[in-house]
């Protein structure tokens, strides 16, 4: 194995030594099998090519102190796909499948998990795809289920040091009754343009909002949003955003630190008046937010004083990521290790 410096990761692509697939055909779930090829096989006319049948996962596998590796709230993640396959009438991957599948593809590339205390996770992709073949617009009859995993750090370069966000109103990421609420790649090819542009001129991400009233903050390009002031933590409510399951953790860890918690629409005045913010995601852990600015009026919310992370922002995310690598209690049962 080649040798890996684990504390400069980035987050990106590492190839490993295998990756797990199973197919769905003739009405049910094949085999799983182990591959050692970064490629896939399929057909010209599949619908994940045309009419955008894709639907992934984000999860990472942390190892503790004691070696051991440990996945964080999986279930979630599960039944996060299954909502997402029936968003877009694909078959949905069963859950044991699912924990089986990730649990192997970890197991197997155990030692591209990074050691403990490197900021560094073994990030895990599974993936869902229609490979039945279709030319008129529907649903395919045959699908691919897939997880490969690899070694990364910090989803923004910044790591925990604040970054800048931008407001757009001239791109939208995903339509108020559309497939915003799930983890379909439709949604971010519709934020690509918004997001490049975005770090072209100097942003780290894109803060939408949302599409029809261009009132509300949504959410950023791969992460929740909230904001911390008056001992609460507030976090928006839309239909069209991902529910992040970082976000409903440190709702969680916000509520046991006794503070409040909102989860209600955000107008973008109220930028104003928060004393922190940050993005939240599984990649992004939380990145804590520097400074927004509204693009096309210009307008400029600093929400960090001294340029560094701020106090709550701090605890959240060290309380966070000492339950997902073992050096806190998991008091809500949300680890799991594998053995
Ligand atoms: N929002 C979007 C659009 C995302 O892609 C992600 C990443 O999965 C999140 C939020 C954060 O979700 P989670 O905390 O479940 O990783
Ligand atoms: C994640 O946080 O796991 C994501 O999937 C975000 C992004 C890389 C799409």
């Amino acid at each position: 194995m080649q040798q890996i410096d684990w504390g400069k990761l980035p987050f990106g692509y590492f190839q490993t030594d295998y990756n797990v697939r199973c197919y769905y055909r003739n009405g049910e779930w094949g085999k799983m099998e182990v591959s050692s090829s970064p490629h896939i096989n399929i057909h010209m006319a599949a619908t994940c090519l045309h009419y955008g049948q894709e639907a992934f996962e984000g999860m990472k596998a942390y190892r503790g102190k004691d070696g051991k590796i440990r996945l964080f709230r999986w279930e979630e993640n599960a039944k996060r796909m299954q909502r997402s396959a029936d968003g877009i009438l694909m078959s949905k991957v069963p859950e044991e499948l699912f924990h089986k599948m990730v649990t192997e593809a970890v197991r197997l590339n155990e030692s591209y998990v990074p050691p403990h205390g490197q900021g560094a996770a073994l990030y895990i992709r599974p993936l869902l795809i229609g490979t039945g073949i279709q030319v008129g617009v529907k649903p395919a009859d045959e699908y691919l289920f897939m997880v490969f995993v690899g070694p990364v750090g910090p989803y923004f370069k910044e790591g925990f040091n604040p970054v800048s966000m931008q407001i757009v109103r001239d791109m939208d990421r995903a339509a108020p009754q559309g497939t915003g609420h799930i983890k379909v790649g439709g949604n971010y090819a519709g934020s690509l343009r918004a997001s490049e542009r975005a770090k072209e001129e100097g942003y780290a991400a894109v803060l939408f909002l949302e599409a029809k009233e261009k009132k509300y903050i949504d959410e950023a390009g791969p992460a929740n949003f909230f904001g911390i002031k008056d001992n609460t933590y507030i976090t928006p409510k839309s239909d069209s955003i991902l529910p992040s399951i970082t976000n409903m953790s440190l709702m969680q860890i916000a509520e046991d630190m006794g503070m409040k918690v909102e989860r209600r629409e955000v107008p973008v005045e109220e930028l104003e008046t928060f004393e922190e913010a940050g993005a939240c995601g599984t990649a992004a852990i939380i990145s804590p937010i520097g400074k927004i600015v509204d693009r096309e009026s210009g307008k400029e919310y600093n929400l960090s004083k001294d340029g560094k992370a701020g106090p709550v922002s701090t605890e959240l995310f060290k309380k966070l990521q000492g339950i997902q690598y073992g050096d806190e209690p998991d008091p809500h049962g949300w680890v799991s290790i594998i053995e």
